[in-house]
């Protein structure tokens, strides 16, 4: 069993400042495409897209789920929402919750760029760095975290605690 500690790993104060000085510095880049990696970002798209909202952006999901071991480098990622996307040409933010292994953001952009990008800028909110077996670097980063199992903001733990306004890391009960 696990719960959570007595105070958050990071506030919602700290992650609303954040995310309003990640979205000023993506805003420079005029992008086509937001591309979401449901479930775990859903929070940080909506509070980021707002905050880079421009006319033309559009926004569009997809799903990716690990299965076989997930901490091995070559843990298989399976991609859906894939068909019917239209990134020929555009340039894309893609966004998830969390690089740990590396797996599913290696995995992401390389199945992207077989779609003819003009460009794929990766963004994450939580980066575990000492956790990474893939040769794999987002271009933004909210926050470096240690490596802890971490809930709230959009992250689950079983699909609990994703509905959190701040990131809080897990505790055995
Ligand atoms: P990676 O493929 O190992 O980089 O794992 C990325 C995915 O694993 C993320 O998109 C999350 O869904 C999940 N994940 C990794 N670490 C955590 C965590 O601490 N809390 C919640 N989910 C996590
Ligand atoms: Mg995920």
């Amino acid at each position: 069993m696990y719960k959570l500690p007595s105070a958050p790993l990071i506030t919602a104060q700290e992650i609303n400042s954040r995310v309003d000085s990640l979205a000023s510095e993506l805003k420079a880049f005029d992008f086509d495409v937001i591309l979401s990696a449901l479930t775990g970002s859903y929070m940080f798209t909506a509070d980021l897209s707002r905050r880079i909202a421009t006319p033309k952006l559009r926004i569009a999901f997809i799903k990716a789920s690990s299965y076989g071991e997930s901490d091995k480098p070559n843990a298989n990622v399976h991609i859906s929402g894939l068909e019917g996307l239209d990134i020929k040409g555009k340039r894309v933010l893609l966004i998830d919750d969390i690089l740990d292994t590396g797996n599913t953001m290696y995995s992401l952009v390389k199945a992207l760029a077989d779609y003819s990008p003009a460009s794929i800028t990766t963004c994450v909110l939580l980066n575990k760095e000492s956790r990474r077996t893939v040769n794999y670097h987002a271009d933004f980063v909210g926050f470096e975290i240690e490596d802890k199992f971490v809930v709230g903001y959009g992250l689950d733990y079983a699909n609990t605690y994703r509905t959190y306004p701040e990131v809080w890391a897990l505790e055995e009960a």
